[in-house]
């Protein structure tokens, strides 16, 4: 059995036997409210998306969607999820992604990062920089814990702020009221603005 989650195999294994504990089968509540208060749409990535529930949403609200997965049977999933709007997701890596327009307005992140092993998240940390436009938004959910074993892989308050802080500020930052199983307590939404 495949066991590095920097793997594609390691997901389509997970997918393909309907092994999938981070699945919330719905748009997380944090997110809903945020997109009710913010305004502002654009151009949002959504890398590592799954089944993809929040590609259909963030759609209809009239964000510009590109989804990404690289495992070939979450793209399955997320092709079943979204219907006619299948084409909002495309299999990349996103280390290796190149984006046609980049860069991004904004990244949605939801149970990504903590997928990623450890080794990565420097990483993640410059290619999100990267992906986003000076003044873009980082948004979702980040889940924290120091539980050595993953995926989920937990990050610590201090290390995640390491990550980022070198090219974004946080502006929001509350606990997740509606987490599932495998987060709940443990999960918080936040909004990092890209510095310019
Ligand atoms: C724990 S799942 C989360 C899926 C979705 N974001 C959700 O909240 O349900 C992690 C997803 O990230 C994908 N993934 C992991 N590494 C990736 C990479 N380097 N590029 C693209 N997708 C990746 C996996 O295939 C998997 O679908």
């Amino acid at each position: 059995m495949a066991q590095d989650s920097s793997k594609a195999d390691f997901w389509d294994k997970r997918f393909r036997e309907k092994f999938m504990p981070w699945d919330a089968g719905r748009v997380p509540a944090p997110l809903a409210r945020f997109v009710a208060r913010h305004p502002e749409r654009g151009r949002v990535l959504v890398p590592g998306c799954g089944t993809g529930y929040e590609v259909r949403y963030l759609a209809q609200a009239g964000f510009d969607v590109t989804a990404i997965d690289f495992s070939e049977a979450a793209l399955e999933a997320a092709k079943g999820e979204l219907g006619p709007l299948a084409h909002l997701v495309r299999q990349a890596d996103f280390f290796a992604f190149e984006g046609d327009q980049t860069p991004f307005d904004a990244v949605y992140e939801r149970a990504f990062l903590c997928a990623l092993p450890r080794r990565v998240w420097g990483e993640w940390g410059g290619r999100t920089a990267a992906l986003l436009r000076p003044g873009g938004l980082l948004f979702g959910l980040f889940f924290f814990d120091d539980n050595a074993k993953g995926p989920p892989f937990g990050i610590g308050a201090a290390e995640l702020d390491a990550l980022l802080t070198p090219n974004f500020e946080l502006i929001e930052d509350e606990p997740a009221e509606d987490s599932i199983p495998a987060f709940a307590g443990r999960e918080r939404w936040q909004v990092w603005r890209r510095r310019a």
